[in-house]
C-alpha cells in the first residue's frame, strides 16, 4: 500500500546549516496494517507522515502508494489522492474556526463529485455519532474541548471512507478512558481494511498495532510485530 525506498529529506535552514528528519527510511506497509510509530520530540515522525501524504518531497528515494511513485504524480493527482484516498488527522489544531463541526467534519466530502449533500451530511452525522459527539454537530470549535476537537477532526479524516489513514497524535488530549474508546474505534475502522499508520508518544498503545515503530533522529526502526513483546 505505501512504499518508502530510502527516503531522505533535508531542511536547509540558512546557507551553512541543515537539518535531515528523515533519513534513508525504507518501509513497506500493506493494505490493512495497523502502524503505529513512536518516537522523541523532533524526531522526525510529523515529516514522515508528511512525506507519505506527498506534502512534503523527498529528498531523494522513492515512495509508492498504491503501485504509484509520488515523484510522478502532478499537484493535482496530488490533491486527488489526498482527498479520496487518504485521511489526515494533523497534529496541530485545524479546525476552520467560522464553520461549524457538521461543516467541519462534512469539508472533505465538497470535493468529492458525485456525492449529494444530503448523503454527504447524514454520514457526518453518522461519524460524530460514532464519536460521541452527536450534540455538537451544530456548535464552534472554540466551543470544544480539545480532545473533542481532535474527535471531530477524526470524524473529518474518515468522511471520505479513505485507504490509509494518516493521524499525527490523534489521542494526545485524551483522559486516558477516551484514549482507549477511541482506539477501539479506530481498531473497528481498521478491521474493515482501512490502513492506519498513527503517530503517538503513548507506548500503553503499541498493543493495538500490527507492527511498531520508532524513529529517532531520522531513522527509523521496527520495534515490535503483533504477539511479540517490546
Ligand atoms: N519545514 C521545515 N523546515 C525546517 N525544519 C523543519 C521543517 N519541518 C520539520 N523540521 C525540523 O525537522 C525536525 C523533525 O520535525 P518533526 O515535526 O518531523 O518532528 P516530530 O518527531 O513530529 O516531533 P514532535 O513529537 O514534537 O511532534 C525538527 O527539528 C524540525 O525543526
Ligand atoms: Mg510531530
Amino acid at each position: 500500500m505505501i512504499t518508502f525506498k530510502n527516503v531522505t529529506k533535508t531542511f536547509h535552514l540558512d546557507s551553512k546549516t541543515s537539518i535531515s528528519p528523515v533519513k534513508d527510511v525504507s518501509m513497506d506497509i500493506a493494505s490493512g496494517e495497523f502502524i503505529i510509530i513512536t518516537g522523541r520530540s523532533g524526531s522526525g515522525k510529523t515529516t514522515l507522515l508528511n512525506l507519505s501524504a506527498g506534502m512534503v518531497k523527498p529528498n531523494s528515494g522513492r515512495i509508492i502508494i498504491d503501485q504509484t511513485d509520488l515523484a510522478d504524480m502532478t499537484d493535482r493527482q496530488l490533491s486527488t489522492l489526498r482527498n479520496q484516498k487518504l485521511g489526515f488527522v494533523f497534529q496541530f489544531p485545524s479546525l476552520l474556526s467560522s464553520l461549524n463541526v457538521l461543516e467541519n467534519v462534512t469539508l472533505p466530502g465538497i470535493f468529492d463529485q458525485g456525492q449529494n449533500e444530503k448523503t454527504i451530511k447524514a454520514r457526518g452525522l453518522d461519524l460524530l455519532k460514532t464519536m460521541g459527539l452527536a450534540d455538537k454537530a451544530a456548535v464552534y470549535p472554540r466551543q470544544l474541548s480539545a480532545g473533542e476537537q481532535k474527535r471531530v477532526v477524526l470524524s473529518r479524516s474518515l468522511l471520505n471512507k479513505p485507504q490509509v489513514i494518516l493521524a499525527d497524535e490523534p489521542t494526545s488530549d485524551l483522559d486516558e478512558q477516551t484514549e482507549l474508546e477511541v482506539m477501539n474505534l479506530l481498531r473497528g475502522i481498521n478491521e474493515t481494511g482501512v490502513t492506519f499508520i498513527m503517530v503517538t508518544h503513548s507506548l500503553q498503545l503499541v498493543p493495538y498495532a500490527s507492527r511498531a515503530f520508532n524513529m529517532e533522529n531520522g531513522i527509523l526502526a521496527e520495534i515490535s510485530r503483533t504477539g511479540s513483546k517490546l
